[in-house]
């Protein structure tokens, strides 16, 4: 199996970029951050534990994540793909996931990189589906109906990480804890960074040009 990881900090259009990808290649996208909201919306005894360091901006404890995620990866081990958004995080995440894949697996990580400005322009003018989770952007990637889901009619609604002040506790926790996976994964894995400005056909042109999905 091939484990392709979106990588980058928060607004980079990991989520934007994992579902393009997803329906484009046909394989399943796991994003560790809807799981967890997810949790969070039924008021799960996860969820309950997540919401806490969500709202703040900081990375919700290892223990907490690996119960979300175990489930969800082992229902994906017979796949020939897949790409997860938001894991691993940090160091002891990223041994987790090498634990449970077999040694003919790959990891290959793929590091968006954009200038801090694009990041909370990105975040300022987020909304996302309610119900279903789509990502809008008011500017960039609008509904067609005011605050209406293009896909299922649900409300449009700031998602809560994304005030001003978490935001910015949210790319501090990036650089600290997260961007040092990338020396890591250089040595061990696969590792291709890719420029994240322009539009998603962009980005995914520059995806595809790295042969990625040979
Ligand atoms: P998570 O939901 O993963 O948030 P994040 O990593 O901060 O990333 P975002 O979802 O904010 O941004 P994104 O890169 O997906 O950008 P998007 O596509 O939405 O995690 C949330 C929280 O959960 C964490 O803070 C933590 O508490 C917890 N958590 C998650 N994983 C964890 C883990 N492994 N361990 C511990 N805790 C964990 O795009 C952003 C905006 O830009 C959108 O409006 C979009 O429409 C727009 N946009 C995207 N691409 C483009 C483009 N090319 N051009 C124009 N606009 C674009």
């Amino acid at each position: 199996m091939k484990v392709i990881v979106l990588f980058g900090p928060p607004g980079i259009g990991k989520g934007t970029i994992g579902a393009l990808l997803s329906k484009r290649w046909n394989i399943p996208l796991v994003s560790i951050g809807d799981l967890l909201r997810e949790n969070v919306k039924n008021n799960t005894e996860i969820g309950k534990k997540a919401d806490f360091y969500m709202k703040k901006g900081e990375l919700v404890p290892d223990e907490v994540v690996f119960e979300a995620l175990s489930c969800k990866l082992d229902e994906q081990k017979n796949n020939k793909a897949i790409l997860v958004d938001g894991f691993p995080r940090n160091l002891n995440q990223a041994n987790l996931l090498e634990s449970i894949l077999k040694p003919e697996d790959r990891i290959i990580l793929l590091n968006l990189v954009a200038d801090d400005d694009l990041l909370i322009e990105r975040l300022s003018l987020r909304r996302i589906c309610k119900k279903c989770g789509a990502i809008y952007h008011l500017k960039n990637i609008p509904p067609k109906r005011d605050n209406i889901c293009d896909y299922c009619n649900g409300e449009l609604i700031q998602r809560d990480d994304d005030t001003p002040d978490v935001i910015s506790r949210r790319l501090s926790v990036f650089r600290r804890e997260t961007q040092p996976l990338i020396d890591y994964f250089g040595e061990k894995h696969r590792l291709l960074t890719i420029s994240a400005e322009g539009g998603p056909e962009d980005i995914l042109a520059r995806i595809e040009q790295t042969g990625i999905w040979e």
